[in-house]
């Protein structure tokens, strides 16, 4: 996830970029630039780091013109510094990117023999070789010349450029990632979010997928792929820029919640092989014949989505797998060597006791695997290789786009460590495979389905404790249910084993305390309805997670939340969203600060 700004119109662009860069830090932050064309020509400026570096080189050397591009990178393909940063250029093109270009791999090797040289490691530069080898075969227009360039690209874009020999205009297509068209009085903008352009106009157009724009200070015209002209409606924004940078949600955690489908989509892009069903893991061959057994470690939600990592890699590999909490780990002499695989998952790649962990496995000998959601971060470069997910910045303080994107990520490392270890047959790895494409689909029908549980919250909001019980990879998410609560509402929650309860909590349960049970139909479900009687019968409140339509279910409890069937191994992507929803209700309704919620940080890089 990446911001972009770009102006064209009658006042200096720089100042305009800048402004709108800051609006779209959110996006993204570890390097930034801007491209500006005026009287001296097209002059990059670009800079690793936050805004401010770039804002520091600007006050030394302003470029001067009425025409820009501007971005904040997240970065996706090739680690933050200042060659891979935005603008890169290629004859007088320069073009800036937002997505990820799935085979920019063949395409760079074929321009590469073509004689064309490479300045950075990304994905984007390509288009702008691309586009600039169009102009040069002749292609009529600028646009056109886009259009050529898309004709050769598979993934996900939001991609601007412009060229030294067209003034004046700027171009720019959308697939899968967000564009926006601003229209002011003699001035026109682009940005990733509407934010980056609210001070100057409301007045929108919101690009579909598969439209290609051509913009000038006059206005924006609109076509498809094949330059088939197209109508889009024109919106006025009401929202205030807080709100806009918030996507129109109230929270950064709520934004999140429904950025999941995305954040699982892009996270599987270009990796999950329909075709070959199979999974490639960019690079990281993992060879199970000759592994002892996978070791996955990590803290908090990251921990549970470890818990969850177990099922899929055993299920489809049948390597024996352990979890560990890193803080754990680290201080415990563990036993392991060469024979193993770690796995260490850290949102923010910085976790000081997950980072110390990767240092204790690899000093005993083992290869380490990180799935991290920040490029370059200290995990990602302490470790052999690195899985990363395409969540994009995280700003609540809570995890949950994180935590689903690194499911997506250890299901690929099922999948492929499935078919390497001949456990998963062809028949079996075309059902997981085909099984997980559908899983953001099914996620944007969930979220839509369960509404904002604004009553279910009044209700409970009062609550003392709140327990949540489930079976199979269904407990794991009762653990990370629980954790989502206490950190943000600050109620007292334990997440148990659904066959635990008679083991010692069931002893907690008197009128009226709530208990989340989570039964979806799979694997399980019979016993955890018999668990669910057994609380029940003491007078619990039931709030029951299950699948769509089933009367069953509703009939055993006070409320029943729905989420589309699944398979087993895949319901966590489904049966989380519930409970990250029903905490966040909670929270909003005790009147806590649900972004920023009290005594945590987002990273914790102490002991
Ligand atoms: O950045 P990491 O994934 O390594 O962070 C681990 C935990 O600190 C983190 O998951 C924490 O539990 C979150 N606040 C959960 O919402």
């Amino acid at each position: 996830m990446c911001g972009i700004v770009g102006y064209v119109g009658p006042q200096q662009a720089t100042p305009i970029l800048i402004a709108g860069l800051r609006r779209l830090e959110y996006r993204g932050y570890d390097s930034a630039g801007i491209a500006v064309v005026g009287p001296r020509g097209t002059q990059v400026l670009r800079c690793q780091g936050k805004l401010a570096g770039l804002e520091a080189m600007i006050a030394r050397e302003p470029p001067e013109g009425t025409l820009g591009i501007g971005h904040t990178r997240w970065a996706t393909h090739g680690r933050p510094s200042e060659a891979n940063a935005h603008p890169h250029k290629a004859g007088g093109v320069s073009v800036i990117h937002n997505g990820i270009i799935e085979n920019y791999l063949p395409l760079r090797a074929r321009l590469q023999a073509a004689g064309r040289k490479f300045a950075s490691e990304t994905d984007t530069e390509i288009v702008a070789h691309l586009i600039d080898e169009a102009l040069l075969a002749g292609a009529p227009s600028l646009v056109e010349a886009l259009r050529v360039a898309l004709r050769q690209v598979h993934g996900a874009y939001a991609l601007v450029a412009i060229s030294e020999k067209h003034p004046g205009q700027i171009v720019a297509a959308k697939n899968a990632s967000p564009l926006v068209v601003g229209l002011g009085q003699g001035e026109t903008f682009l940005a990733s979010d509407v934010p980056a352009m609210l001070e100057h106009t409301r007045e929108v157009i919101f690009l579909d997928e598969g439209d290609v724009v051509a913009v000038t200070a006059e206005g924006a015209t609109l076509s498809d792929l094949d330059g088939k002209p197209l109508a889009r409606p024109v919106r006025t924004i009401t929202w205030d820029a807080a709100q806009a940078e918030k996507g129109g949600y109230p929270h950064f955690m709520l934004k999140e919640i429904f950025e999941q489908p995305r954040a699982i989509a892009d996270t599987l892009r270009g990796r999950l092989l329909l075709e070959a069903h199979d999974a490639d893991l960019e690079g990281f061959e993992i060879d199970p014949r000759g592994l002892r057994r996978v070791l996955l470690l990590a803290c908090g939600t990251s921990y549970h989505a470890g818990l969850i990592g177990k099922f899929l890699i055993e299920g489809a590999a049948r390597i024996p797998c352990e979890v560990d909490l890193a803080s754990e780990f680290r201080y415990r002499d563990p036993v392991v060597g060469p024979e193993d695989l770690v796995i260490v998952i850290s949102q923010s790649g910085e976790t000081a006791d997950t980072l110390a962990a990767v240092k204790e496995a690899r000093a005993r000998g083992a290869r380490v695997l990180a799935i991290s959601n920040v490029v370059d971060s200290a995990i990602p470069r302490a470790s052999n290789g690195v899985l990363y997910t395409h969540a994009g910045p995280e700003i609540g303080v809570a995890s949950t786009k994180c935590f689903t994107a690194q499911l997506a990520a250890l299901a690929l490392i099922a999948i492929h460590m499935g078919r390497r270890s001949g456990q998963l047959g062809p028949e079996a790895a075309t059902k997981l495979v085909g099984e997980l494409a559908l899983t953001p689909t099914k996620m944007t029908e969930a979220l839509e389905g369960l509404g904002d549980l604004k009553q279910l919250a009044r209700e409970y909001r009062y609550a003392r404790d709140f327990l949540f019980i489930g079976r199979g990879t269904n407990y794991p998410i009762a653990l990370e249910g629980a954790l989502k609560l206490k950190e943000i509402s600050y109620i007292h929650a334990e997440g148990y084993a659904a066959g635990e309860m008679k083991h010692g909590p069931i002893a907690l349960i008197d009128d009226g305390v709530p208990v989340v049970v989570l039964a979806p139909r799979g694997p399980g479900y019979e016993k955890v309805l018999s668990n669910l009687a057994e609380v029940r019968a003491r007078n619990g409140h039931i709030i029951g997670i299950g699948t769509q339509g089933d009367a069953q279910l509703a009939g055993l409890c006070d409320r029943v939340l729905s989420i589309p069937d699944a398979p087993a191994a895949l319901q966590p992507f489904l049966t989380v969203l519930p409970l990250q929803l029903m905490s966040y209700a909670i929270a909003v309704a005790k009147g806590n600060d649900v972004d920023q919620p009290r005594n945590l940080a987002k990273s914790v890089t102490v002991e």
